[in-house]
């Protein structure tokens, strides 16, 4: 069938990106779903950093490539064999396949699973291929399994999540790489107790997520470090107790002056080696830095080795949240649900598809957290 859909055609193309144009909006050919596979028809999608990081080349990935990884739609077709599923249905994508075989998988830990990441990496289903072509046949890439910045798209059913059919789709696209993230971070990967004290460095789609999470578990302390204001601003609208910018020298003698040492938890959220040695520099003594932030391949971070050992620090990372998807998005949706957790707060825009290279301006310049494309 032929559907619109939003390819990427060129990496590192200059700024701004309404002029560029990296993204072209374009009628494609999408294949029929094959065994194991389900067509989704796209009602939300949402627009995160690691899209931004294909298109700006700190995530090396080929193109031709159908762009997105945060989204909700609804079940419009099954492939021969898929039973967990059938039309209609809502649905949350997964940025990794599960195969449910795996080591990874079998050990509770879905989001490393292998094939998953093998066939992610390859930009194909995870049961091999590609369902996506345009120009006569030229073949597109997908973006770890999703591409749902599309009308539809043929996944894996191992790339999905049923949700409760009650919620709003732009509210339920954020559960699908934003929250599972940030939250997933702070209660899995970190297990943060409650009442604990907390740094979110980074506050953005992911990193608000976190702090919110932290918000949730009553923590003592949140503090919130960002080089932007108006995200400052977000943090303490959120519940950030302390705000402070990344951009003053001073920052972490600050930040651990004004806390006594330090917090317990800190959360990296930014992609970058500098989020991440202020994260590592405002943890304290016995404390644990989570980051999620994905940097380029070649970036590497500096500790002092001696304070990772005498201070007994913990530095974990953390990979969509460390989650169960199908057990944690529906207990994050039921969190949201009962007032828990605020996620709505952090859409601050609504976007048409043919908008979508000024909506990636918007997410480089910090001018909006998570804009939602709506179908
Ligand atoms: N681990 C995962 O599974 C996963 C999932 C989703 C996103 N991510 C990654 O998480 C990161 C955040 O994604 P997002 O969508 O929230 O991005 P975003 O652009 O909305 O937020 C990033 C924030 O970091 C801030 N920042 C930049 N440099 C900083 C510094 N040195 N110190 C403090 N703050 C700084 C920016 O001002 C911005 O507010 C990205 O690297 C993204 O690729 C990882
Ligand atoms: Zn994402
Ligand atoms: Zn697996």
């Amino acid at each position: 069938m032929k559907m619109r859909a939003a390819i990427l055609t060129a990496t590192k193309t200059p700024k701004p990106y309404a002029t560029s144009r990296p993204v072209e909006v374009a009628e494609i050919e999408l294949d029929a779903p094959g065994a194991g596979e389900v067509l989704v028809e796209m009602r939300a999608a949402g627009v995160c950093h690691s899209d931004l990081s294909i298109i700006n080349g700190t995530r090396p990935r080929p193109t031709p490539m159908a762009l997105g990884h945060e989204a909700a739609g609804i079940i419009a077709d099954v492939g021969v064999g898929v039973n967990r599923f059938k039309k209609g249905d809502h649905v949350a994508f997964v940025f990794v396949p599960s195969c449910g075989h795996c080591i990874p998988c079998v050990s509770g830990r879905p989001a490393l699973c292998e094939p998953g990441a093998k066939a992610n990496l390859e930009g194909k289903l995870l049961g091999g291929g590609r369902r996506l072509s345009w120009k006569g046949g030229e073949n597109i890439y997908h973006q770890v399994g999703v591409s749902c910045f599309a009308d539809y798209a043929v996944a894996s059913e191992r790339s999905l999540i049923k949700i409760d059919n009650s919620l709003p789709f732009d509210e339920a696209a954020l559960f699908s790489c934003a929250v599972i993230t940030g939250v997933g971070a702070v209660l899995n990967a970190a297990q943060m107790p409650i009442g604990s004290t907390a740094a979110i460095v980074g506050c953005g789609g992911v990193g608000l997520n976190a702090l919110l999470a932290a918000k949730m578990l009553g923590a003592e302390r949140i503090v919130a470090i960002d080089t932007d204001e108006r995200k400052l601003t977000h943090a303490q609208q959120l519940g950030a107790t302390d705000t402070f910018n990344a951009t003053d020298n001073r920052c972490i003698k600050d930040v651990r002056d004004a806390t006594n040492g330090g917090l317990a938890y800190a959360f990296e959220a930014a992609g970058t080696a500098e989020a991440m040695e202020t994260a590592y520099g405002v943890t304290r003594r016995g404390g644990t830095v989570t980051s999620v932030g994905l940097s380029h391949p070649e970036t590497s971070f500096q500790i002092q080795h001696v304070s990772l050992v005498a201070e007994e620090k913990t530095i974990k990372g953390c990979y969509l949240g460390s989650c169960v998807p199908a057990r944690d998005i529906p207990l994050y949706i039921n969190f949201y649900q009962r007032g828990l957790l605020p996620v709505n707060k952090l859409i601050t825009r609504k976007v048409p598809l043919n908008e979508i290279n000024e909506a990636f301006d918007r997410l480089d310049t910090g001018e909006d957290l998570r804009q939602v494309i709506i179908f």
